[in-house]
C-alpha cells in the first residue's frame, strides 16, 4: 500500500508570536499548496492560535508538541486535548525524547497521552528512538520494542491506524549527525515489524513512520527515498521556511 509522505516541523521551544507568524507565513508561501505530501507545523503552545490563523486556508496542518492526558483540573502548567482542539490543532507529538530525557516522560505516560489524544479526535505522532549508549550497547532493538509496545498498549486497530510513529535516534537530534539512510530504513523496518506482530499486515503496511534527527534539505532526498521512511519530523531545519520547503520538496 502506498503511504503518503508526512513532513512535520517541530519548532520546539523557539519563536515568539511574531517570529512564529513570520515562519508560518513562509511555510504557507512555499508549500501551502502541496497536496501530495501531508504537512504540519508544531509551534509552542503560546503560538498555536496565531499560527492557525495563518495556515488555516492552506494544506498545512497544526500540531502541538505535547499534551496532558487528563481532561481538566488542578494540573498547573498543563494543557488538555480539548484545549488544543479548540485552537485548531490536528496532530500532537507524544513521547519526544526531550520529554523523556528532561521531563520524566515514560512509556506509561506516553500511552496515557496517546489514548487521550485519540479519544479527543486528534492524531498522535509517537516518538521512539535509542540513545547512543543504547545503540553501542546492543540494546537498540529492545529499547525501541519496549517504547513501541508501551505506546500502543491497549489500542485498537482502528486507533492504531490514526497514529504516526517518528523514529528519532537520540544521538542524531540537534547534533548534525544523521542516521544513514540504511540505518534509518533498518530501524523503520524493525518498527514496522513490531506493528505487524501486534496488529497484522494491513496495519503495519499502512503505518507511517517518520525519521527525525538532523534531517535537512541536503540529506532529505536520500532518507525519504528509503522504502520504509514515510516522512520526517524536523527540528532545526523547520525553523527556516526555505529549509523546511526543501525537505517537503527535496532535490
Ligand atoms: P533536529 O532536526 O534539530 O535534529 O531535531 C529533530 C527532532 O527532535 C524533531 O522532533
Amino acid at each position: 500500500m502506498a503511504r503518503k509522505k508526512f513532513i512535520a516541523g517541530n519548532w520546539k521551544m523557539n519563536t515568539t508570536v511574531e517570529e512564529a507568524c513570520a515562519l508560518a507565513k513562509g511555510v504557507v508561501d512555499t508549500v501551502g499548496n502541496v497536496s501530495d505530501v501531508d504537512i504540519a507545523v508544531c509551534p509552542p503552545y503560546t503560538n498555536l492560535s496565531a499560527v492557525y490563523e495563518i495556515i488555516k486556508n492552506s494544506n498545512v496542518k497544526l500540531g502541538a508538541q505535547d499534551v496532558h492526558w487528563e481532561a481538566k483540573g488542578a494540573y498547573t502548567g498543563k494543557v488538555s486535548c480539548a484545549m488544543l482542539k479548540s485552537v485548531g490543532v490536528t496532530y500532537v507529538i507524544v513521547g519526544h525524547s526531550e520529554q523523556r530525557q528532561y521531563f520524566g516522560e515514560t512509556d506509561a505516560t506516553v500511552n496515557k497521552k496517546v489514548k487521550a489524544v485519540l479519544a479527543a479526535g486528534l492524531l498522535p505522532i509517537i516518538c521512539v528512538g535509542e540513545t547512543l549508549e543504547e545503540r553501542k550497547g546492543g540494546k537498540m532493538d529492545a529499547v525501541i520494542e519496549r517504547q513501541v509496545r508501551g505506546a500502543f498498549e491497549g489500542l485498537s486497530v482502528e486507533d492504531t491506524l490514526k497514529c504516526t510513529i517518528a523514529y528519532e535516534p537520540v544521538w542524531a537530534i540537534g547534533t548534525g549527525e544523521t542516521a544513514t539512510p540504511k540505518q534509518a530504513n533498518d530501524a523503520h523496518v524493525f518498527i514496522r515489524g513490531i506493528i505487524f506482530k501486534l496488529y497484522g499486515d494491513e496495519t503495519a503496511g499502512a503505518m507511517r513512520i517518520q525519521y527525525g534527527g538532523s534531517m535537512k534539505p541536503d540529506n532529505a532526498k536520500d532518507l525519504l527515498g528509503q522504502k520504509d521512511v514515510d516522512g520526517g519530523l524536523i527540528g532545526g531545519a523547520a525553523l527556516k521556511a526555505t529549509d523546511f520547503a526543501g525537505i517537503v520538496r527535496p532535490v
